[in-house]
């Protein structure tokens, strides 16, 4: 089967391209390189000993995607391109709505008209908005509130809504909780642009000496030690997730929605002396006040992926910040390096 990989340059889908290789999947790439390398496909390449198709283009070339479409004939779409920076989403909410909305409008419009109707999306546990109760089912009542988190949701909603229309469809909705670590070989991860927004790559350019101090946002929230409680789960344990929903779409299941989560929250604390451990350092830190719009804790049930997918998470804070460590010490740089 072959499967087009939107934004496939990209931190989680480099890592689902792997697994889909290994798993005999034939893989097309769609990114526009604005915030990944061409490294990363070449490094999945080495690793699997499979070539990809690589296309550098942009979901918001309408035409383009359309002769993608009619020159390779795919089987299905994992859809992970998007602009994903909550911060820098409230500053620039056009950007965000058009790369994210158009560009998945553009997907679609290609999808039915080259009749292919299996779609893996790359949504978020951001769709909760601040929770009432944890651990968060997928029944659980839906509210964003920052520009990204809305276009997640809206996307969500629109497929919704094309399900119902037409039930030819067979869609994954898939709500990452927080994915973090890298592939075992250490040779992909995540590489993001700058200063780092997200807790983890931030610890490790620290444990790296590339910045000086880790800023604790808040120690004052109604948790164990009072700083912010999330869902880390392996981007390995991710990316074998998506294969479990592909082959799910094969059961034409219709439109279903999986968290994806290990069901543990860590402590802000925990994850810097798990990532102590790793990386045989003390790392500095400092208590700060809390960043605008972080919630206290969040963390999945991870019960009907285990059910309807034979799918749940393995690994758990010390290989994630193992395996996280391993890429940031081999690749200091990321893929510039
Ligand atoms: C985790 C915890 C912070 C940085 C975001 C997006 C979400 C998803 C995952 C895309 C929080 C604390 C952080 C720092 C800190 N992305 N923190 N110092 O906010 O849970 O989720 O990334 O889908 O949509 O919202 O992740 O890593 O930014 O924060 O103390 O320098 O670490 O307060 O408690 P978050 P995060």
């Amino acid at each position: 089967m072959k499967i087009l990989v939107t934004g496939g340059a990209g931190f989680i889908a480099s890592h689902t391209n792997v697994e889909l290789l290994n798993a005999g999947y034939e893989v097309v790439v769609l990114d526009n390189l604005l915030n990944s390398s061409p490294e990363s496909v070449r490094r999945v390449e080495k690793l699997t000993g499979k070539k990809i198709t690589f296309y550098q283009e942009d979901l918001l070339h309408e035409e383009a995607v359309c002769k993608i479409f009619e020159a390779e004939g795919f089987d299905g779409v994992i859809h992970f391109a998007g602009r994903k920076a909550v911060g820098e989403s409230c500053q620039i909410p056009l950007a965000y709505f058009d790369n994210n909305i158009t560009g998945t409008l553009n997907l679609l419009k290609a999808m039915e008209r080259y009749d292919v109707k299996k779609l893996v999306f790359s949504s978020s546990a951001t769709v909760y908005g601040q929770p009432e109760t944890v651990p968060i089912r997928e029944d659980f009542p839906l509210s964003v509130s920052n520009p990204y988190g809305r276009t997640k949701l809206m996307i969500e909603d629109m497929l919704r809504d094309i399900y119902q229309s037409d039930h030819s469809w067979d869609i994954a909705l898939l709500r990452y909780f927080n994915p973090i670590g890298a592939h075992e070989s250490g040779e992909i991860g995540e590489d993001p642009n700058g200063i780092p927004n997200n807790l983890l790559p931030y610890v490790a350019k620290v444990a790296a000496g590339q910045l000086e101090c880790i800023q604790v946002f808040g120690n004052d929230y109604d948790t164990p030690d009072g700083t912010g409680v999330r869902d880390y789960i392996h981007v390995v344990d991710l990316a074998l997730g998506h294969i479990k929903a592909l082959e799910k779409l094969n059961t034409h299941p219709g439109l279903v929605t999986y968290n994806l989560g290990t069901g543990v929250g860590y402590s802000v604390l925990d994850v810097i002396h798990n990532f102590e451990k790793a990386c045989g350092k003390k790392l500095p830190y400092r208590i700060t006040g809390r960043r605008p719009g972080d919630i206290a804790t969040c963390y999945a049930d991870p019960a009907k992926a285990k059910k309807e997918l034979g799918w749940e998470a393995r690994w758990g804070i010390e290989k994630m910040c193992q395996d996280a460590w391993r890429w940031q010490s081999n690749h200091p740089n990321g893929y510039r390096s």
